[in-house]
């Protein structure tokens, strides 16, 4: 057995930790992780180190990751109909990358374990009363009472076993046939067809099937061909909730490295990423590729400290920064970091989230204005083309549904209009029509990348 020096699955027990929930009965939670760690894993090493490899590709400029899903998934949301209508709009945006920028594009959910939320205030007020925050359905419940708000182990159970439903019916989605290439026109949701994006998807559909039945009619078809009919599709999450990560670390037979196995991926959030705390040390010990998101507090030095915590062995692949900074802020902050970074030769992928830099309150909603999230997309493409970095993915908070959570987009959704069909159980998403508008965008600016690097290397 192979592990990082003096790591062990639980050796982030001894250190410093931020967001950790108060459980009452701490004999409960034992039992419940005892539990945890008895059941069979979620995903698989090598599942893993397939994505990491496909990130690797990206790392060096070759692939785009797209990383996406509810903010928290729910208890009360889970059902078929909420998987299905997110993978399609999942998978409309990945063909609107591919076929737009010609590139293979890593898709990477966050799904499937997405549960556990950081919080900003251990507490919530509202109407004098103050309790404990929510902190996701693995932790405690959505409703302001006492009792719902109180931690309960079991429900790591209860997430544990919705995790791998959702997977089974994601992986039953990715290969047994509804992703397959000449279904493009089948993923489109009924109210994303009567929109702009709608029609703009419809075309490039059109496109699309035309050049499978040229394939077709020279012999390259779906039944004989896994790249048209079926796709690679991940699952990803943040490692906030340690002792319910550490039940499910085991160790791979075939290499004798310890992983997550939670998930393809996980990521570090804002809140948790000091370099000396609890969740850093969890995440170094483990091969799954890692996320670490960046924000406006990060330093330079104590980014290289984690790269160099976090992948010691400089590979690509393993570590992707998710830069949130605000579209009004990402100027100040991201071109320092990439040149820390690229000074240093460290390899990693730069993916762009442009939704936690930009929540604000209107009409006592959380939301996001869908031209802030543009706008630092924008910026995170023109700024990487400055500093000659290569921009490697987008890191979004979306649903397939027809929801009210974010302003702005082809609807031109306003303050007025999130009550109607606001579901979130924490942040605001993009629903499938504005996915799809940021997805031709996308498009749009990552061809305009790959051109010119082409042309740089040509010339
Ligand atoms: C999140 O991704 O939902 C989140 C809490 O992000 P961050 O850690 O960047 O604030
Ligand atoms: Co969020």
């Amino acid at each position: 057995m192979t592990s990082a020096k003096n790591w062990t699955p639980g050796s982030w027990r001894k250190k410093p930790i931020l967001q950790v929930p108060e459980y009452p009965d701490e004999a409960k939670l034992a039992e419940a992780e005892a539990a945890l760690a008895s059941y069979p894993p979620l995903v698989f090493a090598g599942e893993a180190r397939r994505l990491k490899r496909a990130l690797g590709e990206v790392a060096e400029g070759r692939g785009f990751l797209l990383q996406g899903g509810d903010c928290a998934e729910s208890f009360a949301e889970h059902g078929a109909d909420t998987i299905r209508d997110f993978f399609r709009a999942f998978l409309q945006m990945a063909v609107v990358l591919t076929f737009g920028a010609q590139q293979p594009v890593v898709k990477v959910g966050r799904i499937a374990g997405q549960f556990a939320k950081p919080r900003s205030s251990s507490n919530e007020t509202v109407d004098g009363v103050t309790l404990p925050s929510y902190r996701g359905d693995i932790i405690n419940g959505i409703d302001f009472t006492e009792e719902a708000r109180i931690p309960d182990p079991q429900r790591q159970l209860m997430a544990y076993r919705q995790s791998a439903a959702t997977l089974n019916l994601l992986r039953a989605f990715a290969m047994g046939g509804y992703a397959n290439l000449e279904n493009v026109h089948q993923w489109m949701l009924g109210f994303v067809k009567d929109s702009p994006q709608g029609e703009r998807y419809q075309k490039l559909a059109d496109r699309l099937s035309e050049t499978m039945s040229f394939m077709r009619a020279i012999g390259i078809r779906a039944e004989n061909n896994h790249a048209l009919s079926e796709t690679d599709f991940f699952t990803s999450h943040e490692a906030l909730l340690l002792g319910y990560e550490e039940a499910l670390t085991r160790v791979d037979s075939t290499s004798g490295d310890w992983y997550a196995t939670s998930g393809h991926m996980i990521w570090i959030g804002d809140r948790t990423r000091q370099a000396d705390h609890a969740h850093i040390e969890y995440a170094r010990g483990i091969k799954n590729p890692l996320g670490l998101k960046c924000g406006p507090s990060l330093e330079e030095d104590d980014l290289l400290r984690l790269i160099d915590a976090l992948n010691p062995e400089n590979e690509a692949g393993r570590l992707t920064l998710i830069c949130r900074f605000g579209h009004d802020k990402v100027a100040d902050h991201l071109p320092r970091l990439i040149r820390a970074v690229e000074r240093e030769g460290k390899k990693v992928v730069w993916s762009c989230d442009p939704m936690h830099g930009n929540t604000i309150t209107l009409n006592s909603y959380k939301t996001r204005p869908f031209e802030r999230i543009l706008s630092e997309v924008e910026s995170f493409f023109q700024i990487h083309r400055a500093e000659g970095s290569y921009p490697g993915g987008i890191h979004i908070e979306m649903t397939g549904k027809d929801v009210t959570e974010c302003t702005g987009g082809a609807w031109a959704l306003t303050g007025e209009d999130l009550h109607d069909r606001y579901h979130t159980h924490c942040d605001p998403r993009l629903n499938a029509d504005q996915a799809l508008e940021l997805a031709f965008l996308l498009a749009e600016r990552m061809k305009t990348a790959y051109e010119e690097k082409k042309f740089a290397i040509n010339g």
